[in-house]
């Protein structure tokens, strides 16, 4: 499926991002080139845009795997200003504009949508979307690059079989958008919307539009971290966007980075 570069920059209505945009028939990783390009853009929230990667990036050094124009794949470029920055949030925040998009242009309901921390997107169970945060080790200033996989178009045989949640998209879920351009320029607005509250350390208001999507306070959850799994009940979000569980001693306990098992993968 070709790019409409008209048609997005028709439909986009932001401020900035999006503005400078760059478009990869075929590349390795759309965040990779970012990372690697980022002194080449002026503006907060360029984007790259690839129709397919051949070794797409997802979370904890797995493979983003897609087919060539059946996803959504791009990059978006952010330069948060360190000092004091709660940066955990910025992945939370791009999971809630996927979730607002999906909701607001695919006609999800926000029934069937759970963000999963720290951002994974699940539609009736079924993961569509993904999320990788990236940052480069340049100490004069930070450049963070958010990259997101959206499943659009992909039949059941053209997925990866994941051993926890399933992955769909969103045409198996009859939820396939009008166009690929129509959905990038609604996340992109959404995304936005959030880096401003994000910049204004605006806590409140970002937890509670994650905490929207997100799992049931109070409920029994298990993390898969490096040295093991930990058991606890979901109280909230932190202030940089982390975990924070009552474990079975009662104690509280703020997990930073791992992966929230699936209901009955916890034993
Ligand atoms: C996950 O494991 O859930 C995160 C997947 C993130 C995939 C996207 S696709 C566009 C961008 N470029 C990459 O190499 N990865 C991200």
């Amino acid at each position: 499926m070709l790019w409409d570069n008209e048609k997005f920059k028709s439909e986009l209505r932001t401020r900035r991002f999006g503005h400078e945009v760059v478009f990869f028939e075929e590349i390795d990783s759309t965040n990779r080139w970012l990372l690697e390009n980022e002194d080449r853009f002026n503006l907060i929230g360029s984007t790259v845009i690839a129709n397919h990667q051949k070794s797409g990036r997802g979370r904890r050094g797995r493979h983003w795997y897609d087919v060539p124009g059946k996803s959504l794949l791009f990059s978006v470029l952010l330069r948060p200003d360190k000092k004091n920055a709660p940066l955990g949030f910025l992945p939370l925040m791009a999971g809630v504009a996927v979730a607002e998009a999906l909701c607001q242009f695919c006609g999800c309901s926000s029934q069937r949508l759970r963000l999963k921390w720290p951002n994974d997107i699940l539609i009736d169970n079924h993961k569509v979307s993904g999320i990788l945060a990236e940052n480069t080790s340049a100490v004069e200033r930070l450049c963070i690059v958010i990259g997101i996989g959206v499943n659009l178009y992909q039949g059941t045989e053209e997925l990866p079989d994941e051993n926890r949640h399933p992955a769909s998209s969103l045409d198996l879920l009859s939820l396939a958008p009008s166009s690929r351009e129509g959905l990038l320029a609604r996340i992109l607005e959404e995304l936005e919307i959030l880096y401003d509250l994000f910049r204004e350390c605006n806590i409140e208001e970002m937890t509670r539009r994650w905490s929207f999507f997100s799992t049931a306070l109070d409920s029994p959850i298990a993390v898969e971290r490096s040295e093991g799994i930990i058991h606890g009940i979901y109280k909230r979000i932190g202030e940089q966007g982390q975990l924070v569980l009552k474990n079975p001693n009662g104690f509280i306990q703020e997990i930073y980075s791992g992966e929230i098992l699936p209901e009955g993968q916890y034993e």
